[in-house]
């Protein structure tokens, strides 16, 4: 009789699995809006599957590596604007991979990329990523999809790129024909991928496009470019990615539906975006939250949450204001190995924490939660500036100004704070920082306003303090 009771009652297995489901149910959906405690149905349950990240500064906060972090808890991993300008740097098991315009969880096994409609692709350099992935034994067949609506780079596009960076009013840029391609998408002049899935279509053109563009290139006193080769290398690089070019749309969608976890990773940082960066000195897509919305065609209200990544510090590589810029702190973080481009290798700037820049960052994209990044590059730095505000022609700032001659002009009103004078890379626990770090890590997330919940400690993986649930 006790054993029957045992097996059907309190104690039985099945018992305390729907137990415990009720339990994480609850947990879960307990600040449902709609005040649908503990109920199955609960639609905040269901929503808290889409995580947007953003880079809060000037692009290379270290996202590769959080991105990589959050990638564990999410199904599919989606890129949703920039292209091959990018670089995530991501150590895996002791090997350094730098991926430009695959999403970072194609490094885990199980997870779906997709490089939906607000990319710029440049076909001839993804099949080299992919190639170049393949060799170091990462499987990419079944876990990448291309949008058929992205746009392409062209030759054309890079080579303008580089033209306009020989003139005045350069930009910096990674001379990857980023600014030329949305502009043909802008112009509604571009190519996409559905163009190129058609080889007549793309050929005639594309044949259309290089005659207009010789002409421009001759202008500026650059070679012209044939036709023949364009068109041979893309159509045999569209071939490759054949396989793997869809309606991501419908497919994220359906995705949804089946509730998997969507990460949308963002491509260089606030700053950088075209509508709210340091104009013109920024890159030509949307770098903000919103654009992960236009760049995949995932709704506003299907996002639950925006984790925005910053650096302990600043840095900025390419031209435009740097408000905190501070030559000794770049030179200490050069002489550490610190700081040179994944994409260029260019040296990056370096300045102290600009709390007046990660505010409105943080405004801009609805930042819910924070991760520090690079932490332990402030190691040796005592004391450590952190900039609160600005001053311009005798005026405080809060938000920084709209204009680049304006901004150029601020001057950073800082405060000091001690720093901690010891190596952190083998801290596992927030707890085991020294007081230092974790008051200077509170400080700059409060002065920024959202949850800190993650601090990375160094490059790897395992070097990442994890403070609250995330995912
Ligand atoms: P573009 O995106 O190559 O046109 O470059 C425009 C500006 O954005 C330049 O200042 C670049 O240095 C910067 N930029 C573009 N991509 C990245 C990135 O991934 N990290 C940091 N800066 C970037």
């Amino acid at each position: 009789m006790s054993k029957n009771k045992s097996k059907r009652g309190p104690g039985c297995a099945k018992f305390l699995a729907r137990r415990r489901c009720k339990r994480i149910i609850y947990r879960q959906s307990r600040l449902c809006p709609a005040g649908c405690i503990g109920k199955i149905f609960c639609p905040f349950l269901i929503s808290m599957a889409n995580t947007i990240l953003i880079g809060m500064q000037w692009g290379d906060e270290g996202k590769g590596k959080i991105i990589d972090v959050l990638t564990a808890k999410s199904d599919i991993v989606v890129r949703s604007q920039g292209g091959n300008n990018a670089g995530h740097t991501v150590f895996h098991r002791g090997v350094k991979y730098v991926l430009h315009l695959i999403p970072s969880g194609i490094l885990r096994r199980g997870k779906m990329c997709v490089i939906g409609n607000g990319v710029v692709i440049d076909p001839v350099a993804l099949v080299a990523e992919v190639d170049g992935l393949r060799q170091l034994g990462i499987k990419i067949d079944k876990k990448l999809l291309i949008s058929d609506c992205a746009h392409l780079v062209l030759p054309y596009h890079r080579i303008l790129d580089e033209q306009r960076e020989l003139r005045r009013g350069r930009i910096g840029t990674t001379k990857r024909g980023i600014g030329p391609a949305y502009g043909d998408k802008a112009a509604r002049t571009g190519l996409r991928m559905s163009d190129l899935m058609q080889p007549i279509v793309f050929s005639k053109k594309l044949q259309a496009k290089i005659i207009e563009n010789n002409r421009i290139l001759q202008a500026l006193g650059a070679k012209s470019i044939s036709f023949r080769e364009v068109n041979e290398s893309y159509l045999a690089a569209g071939e490759k990615l054949r396989p793997y070019v869809a309606n991501t749309v419908v497919y994220l969608h359906r995705a949804m539906e089946r509730g998997k976890k969507i990460l949308f990773e963002g491509a260089q940082g606030t700053f950088l975006d075209i509508d709210h960066g340091t104009y013109p000195y920024v890159t030509s897509s949307n770098t903000t939250a919103g654009g992960a919305c236009t760049g995949t065609g995932v709704p506003p209200h299907r996002m639950d949450r925006v984790v925005g990544v910053m650096k302990a510090y600043s840095t900025r590589v390419g031209d435009g204001a740097l408000p905190t810029e501070d030559a000794h702190l770049a030179q200490m973080l050069h002489n550490l190995g610190r700081e040179f481009g994944a994409t260029t290798g260019r040296k990056r700037r370096c300045g102290w924490f600009d709390a007046v820049a990660s505010r409105y960052a943080g405004m801009i994209n609805g930042i819910d939660e924070i991760a520090i990044t690079n932490l332990d590059g402030l190691d040796h730095v005592d004391p450590i500036r952190v900039c609160v505000a600005y001053r311009l022609y005798g005026k405080h700032l809060d938000v920084p100004p709209c204009d680049a001659t304006q901004l150029a002009n601020c001057e950073p009103v800082y405060e000091e704070v001690s720093g901690w004078n010891t190596s952190i890379h083998a801290v596992r626990k927030f707890s085991q920082l020294p007081a230092a770090a974790r008051k200077y890590v509170r400080y700059i997330s409060e002065l920024t306003g959202g949850k800190l919940s993650m601090v990375s400690v160094g490059p790897a993986r395992g070097e990442t303090i994890v403070l609250s649930r995330t995912g």
